[in-house]
């Protein structure tokens, strides 16, 4: 399938997402909302893909709603507001419920809805010296469909002082309060970023689609509300197949199947 606002590579078991728009630091409006998620939707489906990794073309992954494009939103009526809204919304959930792991690759600058792709995003790891920020108050407006994906990456009292001051911070900080796993120098993030893509491959693609299914049920329940769903949860898995070789393969002392 062809793109116009971004670009699939596929090498393997990894698909690489770039966004590319790179002459607005890839700020995405409604086409690439409408492309990126058919593209994760297509991923979902493949099962040579494991690991998705998304990444910026230019000098930044992802400047955020295309400002312009938000703006305009003031000629349209309330229904038609609300949908472009819901896309928006859709979109993030796609990445978050994505059953391949996403490693956000970031670089540049990651604002607004670009930092909202990185919260939702599973292992993000970025360069020093990228600008982070929730900038939408600054700009009059919030930062309403990436809040839960942000609040859960970084908590109440990180959020009250960034979407608050809407100021930009860097990449060390970035990691400080938990948005993403790790801040390396611009010539190490490919070989970072191919790192935790090896780690990943060494997992069972199932399995990783049922952890992240696991931590999104068990994150904000009561524990003993949660007991039925972990016991079904390990009761299954551990008498499938993939889960019978993984632990057939550690008792003989060798490689599963699926590790490359
Ligand atoms: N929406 C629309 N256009 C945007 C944009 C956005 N979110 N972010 C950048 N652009 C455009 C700029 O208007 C500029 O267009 P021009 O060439 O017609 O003047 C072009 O992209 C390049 O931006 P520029 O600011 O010159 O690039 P830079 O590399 O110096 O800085 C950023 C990059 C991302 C740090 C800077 O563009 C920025 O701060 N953008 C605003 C991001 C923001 O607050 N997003 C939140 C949206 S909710």
């Amino acid at each position: 399938m062809n793109y116009e606002r971004i670009e699939l590579e596929r090498d393997g078991p990894v698909a690489r997402v770039w966004l590319n728009r790179p002459e607005v630091r890839n700020a995405f409006d409604g086409l690439m909302v409408t492309e990126l998620r058919k593209c994760l939707f297509e991923l979902k489906d493949d099962d040579e893909v494991r690991v998705i990794v998304l990444g910026g073309r230019g000098v930044a992954f992802c400047a955020g709603a295309d400002l312009q494009w938000m703006k305009a939103m003031a000629s349209a009526g309330h229904d038609e507001n609300l949908r472009e809204a819901q896309a928006l919304a859709d979109l993030f959930f796609t990445v978050y419920e994505s059953p391949k792991p996403i490693v956000c690759r970031v670089h540049g600058a990651a604002l607004g809805g670009g930092a909202g792709l990185v919260a939702a995003s599973d292992i993000p790891v970025a360069s020093f010296g990228t600008q982070f920020g929730f900038t939408e108050v600054r700009l009059g407006i919030l930062p309403a469909v990436i809040s839960p994906y942000v609040l859960r990456k970084i908590g109440e009292s990180a959020a009250r002082e960034l979407f608050l001051t809407g100021e930009r911070f860097e990449a060390v900080k970035a990691q400080e309060i938990g948005l993403v796993r790790a801040a390396v120098p611009i010539e190490d993030l490919d070989g970072a970023v191919y790192g935790r893509v090896q780690e990943l491959l060494k997992s069972g693609p199932k399995a990783m689609a049922e952890a992240k299914a696991l931590i999104r049920e068990v994150a904000f329940q009561r524990v003993e509300d949660l007991q039925r769903y972990t016991v079904e949860a390990i009761a299954e898995i551990r008498v499938s197949p993939e889960g019978q070789e993984g632990m057939r393969a550690f008792l003989e002392k060798r490689k599963p199947g699926w590790a490359l």
